[in-house]
């Protein structure tokens, strides 16, 4: 028999507290979303079957505490990563400003061919928007990430999002 999925990527989703990095892998993973969903402790993982001009990749997305005193070790965290969502709260310019420690660490445990995407995320909330899309823009353009804005809640391009780095790894 031939073995179907060939492919094994490891993505990490980073970015402060609350900013919707669990919403984001449950609304990818499984379609669902949870307004009342808890901080994270630690680390979880799950993957999803994503078809690539023809090939079959599994994403395996790990998504970890935003909050210091929950994560668990950051070595182990990254190690193997080939992708990384970088995650803000358009709502919140304070997770924004935090975006370049969150590369700071990234760049300590990954090499720079890692899939980089910077995520604006909860962009149904646009009438208390914090954080402009110019300025997401030009952060990204700066870091050579790629950009997208998204929202867990209503489903807006978090398959894209996903995929985007899953196609430019592969
Ligand atoms: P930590 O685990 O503490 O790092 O937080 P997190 O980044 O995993 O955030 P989480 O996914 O738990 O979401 C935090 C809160 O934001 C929850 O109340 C979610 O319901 C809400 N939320 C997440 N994504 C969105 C979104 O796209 N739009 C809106 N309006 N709310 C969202
Ligand atoms: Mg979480």
């Amino acid at each position: 028999m031939e073995e179907e999925q060939e492919y094994l990527f490891k993505i990490v989703v980073i970015g402060d507290s609350a900013v919707g990095k669990s919403n984001l892998l449950s609304r990818f993973a499984r379609d669902e979303f949870d307004h009342n969903s808890k901080a994270t402790i630690g680390v979880e993982f799950q993957t999803q079957v994503v078809e690539v001009d023809g090939k079959e990749i599994k994403a395996q997305v790990w998504d970890t505490a935003g909050q210091e005193r929950f994560r668990a070790v950051t070595s182990a965290y990254y190690r193997g990563a080939v992708g990384a969502l970088i995650v803000y709260d358009i709502t919140r310019s304070t997770t924004f400003d935090n975006i370049k420690r969150w590369l700071d660490e990234l760049n300590t445990h990954c090499d720079t061919t890692v899939a980089r995407m910077l995520v604006g995320n909860k962009c149904d909330l646009e009438n208390i928007r914090d954080v402009s899309v110019e300025d997401g823009k030009n952060l990204a353009e700066e870091e050579g990430l790629f950009f997208i804005e998204t929202s867990a809640l209503d489903s807006t391009n978090v398959k894209t999002a996903f995929e985007i780095v899953i196609h430019e790894i592969y």
